[in-house]
């Protein structure tokens, strides 16, 4: 199985169709365990390279700054050239700094040269802003943004999570249209089975400015590979067992109700209920690549065969409404 490259937006840039994250690269969990250690890393990075996938995604906090420097290693012995690297800024970088976080100049000045180093490149191909910053001006980090566009630093921009709010993204994009600024092309909002707000506001604004669509958790974090039972059992080594607030968020009556419809059309079509979900995104026509957080190769070798996976009308139409 070769992972396809699909159009990024309306960017001139190629994906593959599903990205590999990196958020628990050097992470310490809530035990105080590394998730994924340097090893792991590099072997999860080459799995996903050797199944033709281009599209990694990180951040400057992600296992603070080791994500990147574990992946600049990596590339520093392939050709960073045939890789779309993406990072993100926002989070605190000190702490009792009000200057070391958000989208201030001088962090997003700071930290673009710091992510640079670690990734060991001379370029980003893509800069989310990893949440949006009210206490800063967008024509401030509009402004800022663009210059590392102008300078070769960065190639497109991109905006995450911010789903209540569309009107941000649009404030930000006309801001950048009337004076002539790179707009953000591409949104990473979290969307999955059993995360669908965007849908209401944000989707519709995505598809009128045409913005590149990839997803984060598009398993819910692992409770949609149905691993989880309804007596809240998890696996000792799952994410629901180092991560409160992961459990907090979906275990619920109403979200294994939904996995049950995942299983059943799992069985329908001989895929696992994790392909089944990630084959539900694809096949949205808005997404273009849904960002997998595998812990694992195995894990990672079982989500990338969801891109065979077809469903029909009638089973997308029950994953959506519950109802079959
Ligand atoms: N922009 C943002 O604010 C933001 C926020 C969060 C994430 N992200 C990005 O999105 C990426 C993905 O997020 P995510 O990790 O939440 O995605 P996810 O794919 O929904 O969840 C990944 C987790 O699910 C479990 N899993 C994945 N595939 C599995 C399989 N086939 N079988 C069994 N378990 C499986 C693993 O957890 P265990 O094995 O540990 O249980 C894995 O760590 C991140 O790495 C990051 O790059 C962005």
């Amino acid at each position: 199985m070769v992972l396809e490259t699909v159009p990024l937006g309306q960017t001139g840039l190629s994906v593959s169709e599903l990205a590999l994250g990196t958020w628990r690269f050097g992470r310490e969990n809530d035990a105080g365990e590394v998730e994924i250690e340097e090893d792991r890393a590099h072997e999860l990075l080459d799995a996903f390279a050797d199944r033709g996938g281009t599209f990694i995604d990180t951040a400057n906090s992600y296992g603070d700054g080791r994500a990147e420097e574990w992946i600049g290693e990596w590339l520093a012995d392939r050709d960073r050239d045939e890789y779309v690297v993406a990072s993100k800024i926002y989070w605190p970088t000190r702490s009792n700094d009000p200057n070391a976080s958000g989208l201030n100049r001088k962090h997003l000045r700071g930290q673009i040269d710091c992510i640079l180093d670690r990734l060991e490149t001379s370029y980003l191909d893509l800069l989310y802003v990893h949440r949006w910053d009210d206490a800063t001006p967008a024509a401030e980090y509009m402004r800022t943004l663009n210059g590392f566009v102008e300078d070769g630093r960065v190639n497109y921009l991109g905006t995450s999570t911010e789903t209540p709010n569309a009107w941000k993204v649009v404030k930000a994009n006309e801001l950048a249209r009337q004076n002539g600024y790179e707009p953000f092309s591409v949104a990473q909002p979290r969307y999955n089975l059993l995360d669908r707000e965007i849908e209401a506001r944000y989707l519709p604004m995505c598809r009128d400015y045409s913005l590149g669509i990839v997803p984060w958790s598009p398993l819910a974090g692992g409770f949609l590979t149905g691993k989880y039972g309804r007596d809240e059992t998890a696996p000792s080594t799952s994410r629901a067992a180092t991560d409160q607030s992961f459990a907090d968020r979906y275990f619920c009556d109403e979200h294994f109700e939904v996995l049950d419809h995942v299983k059943m059309i799992a069985l329908e079509v001989g895929a696992t209920p994790a392909q089944v979900s990630l084959a539900w995104l694809l096949h949205q026509d808005a997404v273009t690549a849904p960002i997998v957080g595998a812990r694992t190769v195995d894990q990672l070798e079982e989500n990338v065969e969801a891109t065979a996976v077809t469903l029909t009308a009638a089973q997308r139409t029950e994953l959506r409404e519950g109802t079959a």
